[in-house]
């Protein structure tokens, strides 16, 4: 059964232990319509997330080395910021980036975003 919370009267659902994210690396969950996002760990806790899907040609942002508080992209090298999903100038792309809740256990999307 999913965990859920309410906080800020907007419902949550955890979706990941923190420690299932290998650090400087992600972990992949589906929203129920089948759309891929990345949960990123860019520090000892710190879990970022945006859709899996670059916005040059949607490559797995997922497989990228990620550096800071970025990714980069392992198809042709174009750096995602993952606080905003916007690619890091001269390329010009926006991935959809989500909302994350967490606590020094669970990371948690909002549910609107995960249907
Ligand atoms: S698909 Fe990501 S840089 Fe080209």
């Amino acid at each position: 059964m999913e965990q859920t919370l309410v906080r800020d009267d907007k419902i949550w659902v955890r979706v990941a232990a923190v420690t299932d994210i290998p650090l400087l690396g992600a972990r992949v969950v589906e929203t129920a319509s089948g759309k891929p996002v990345a949960l990123f760990r860019t520090g000892a806790l710190k879990v970022l997330a945006v859709l899996d899907r670059c916005p040059h040609k949607a490559g797995p942002l997922s497989q990228g080395l990620v550096h800071g508080e970025r990714v980069t992209c392992p198809l042709h090298s174009w750096q995602i910021d993952l606080n905003n999903g916007e690619a890091v100038a001269p390329d010009v792309g926006c991935a959809k980036s989500f909302v994350v809740l967490q606590d020094a256990d669970s990371v948690y999307l909002l549910a609107d975003d995960l249907k």
